[in-house]
């Protein structure tokens, strides 16, 4: 805990202005909306997003039979995915009856991976990501529809408590940021609702493809608290929470952020 005098400190020098007042529950905006008009120009442009790169690269490990492996993706779910169901992969994150649990939309392409005989990667590997943002980008347009009834329920009263928890150095949680202040200025940037909806984006920042967990983990680190770890139950709570606060919104992957 840091005293309230460097609290202020750490607060004020992030926020420049002042929250006019709480956001309604029902307001639900997507990151798009807090972007820079140039940046929002960079997406709608498939010529221009940086972020179709990774795409395409996902189409390529999708359409090839990878060395060692039995099948190609392809020769199940059609060539590009053109037989994937758009629907079933807007409800991601989902849950695993067997696995009794959260199981992302990573975790079920490597799943199928794993299955036609290729050596597994760990989470997060470059390939990985280039699948599940390809995969994610055929549902683009889809609208996010993350299950909150039945098992799902107490597993997002998790998320919610993880959201609402102060972390790190700020001593703030990520609801302060993305609950309370949206539409505030940070260091130059409009802060926002912190949606799911948009990932993988491509961040002009890191001049990088970032998955939500990734985001997740950045944001940690901006507060000055130590990262959840990818495969940790908190980032998959806190993954889910936050895909099911953007039920509603389309999906827009890959997103352009800053
Ligand atoms: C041998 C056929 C086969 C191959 C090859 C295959 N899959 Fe699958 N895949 C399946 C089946 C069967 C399911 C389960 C479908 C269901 O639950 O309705 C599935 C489910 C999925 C899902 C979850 C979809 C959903 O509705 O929840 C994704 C994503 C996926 N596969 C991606 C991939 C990727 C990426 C590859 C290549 C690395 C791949 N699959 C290779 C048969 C295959
Ligand atoms: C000090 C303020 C602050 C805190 C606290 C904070 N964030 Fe953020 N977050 C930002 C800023 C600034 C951005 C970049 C602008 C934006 O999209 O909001 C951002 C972006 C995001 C995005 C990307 C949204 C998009 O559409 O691209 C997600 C998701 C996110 N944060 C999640 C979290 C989570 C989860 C936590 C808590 C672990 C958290 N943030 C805590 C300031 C914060």
């Amino acid at each position: 805990m840091i005293s309230r005098k460097l609290h202020v400190i750490l607060l004020s020098s992030f926020l420049l202005v002042v929250a006019t007042g709480p956001l309604s529950a029902n307001e639900v905006k997507s990151g798009y909306e807090y972007i820079k008009p140039a940046t929002r120009a960079m997406q709608d442009d498939d010529f221009e997003n940086p972020g179709m790169f990774t795409v395409e690269r996902g189409m390529e490990l999708f359409n090839e039979k990878q060395h060692g492996a039995s099948k190609a993706c392809s020769d199940c779910h059609g060539i590009d995915g053109l037989k994937m169901d758009t629907k079933s992969i807007a409800r991601y994150p989902v849950y695993n009856e067997e696995e009794a649990g959260i199981v992302t939309l990573q975790k079920s392409i490597s799943n199928c991976r794993n299955n036609i005989g290729n050596k597994a990667l760990p989470t997060n590997h470059p390939d990985l990501i280039a699948l599940e943002t390809f995969v994610r980008n055929r549902a683009f347009g889809e609208t996010v529809n993350v299950q909150t009834d039945g098992p799902m329920a107490q597993l997002l009263t998790k998320g919610k408590t993880i959201y609402q928890t102060r972390y790190g150095l700020i001593d703030m949680s990520c609801s302060h940021c993305h609950s309370l202040y949206p539409g505030q200025m940070i260091r130059g940037q409009k802060i926002s609702q912190g949606q799911g909806n948009g990932f993988p984006a491509y961040r002009l920042d890191i001049g990088e493809i970032t998955n939500l967990h990734q985001r997740i983990q950045q944001c940690l680190t901006l507060m000055r608290a130590e990262p959840f770890a990818a495969d940790s139950e908190e980032i998959k709570l806190l993954g889910l929470y936050l895909m099911s606060r953007s039920n509603g919104l389309k999906i827009e992957t890959p997103a352009v952020r800053y």
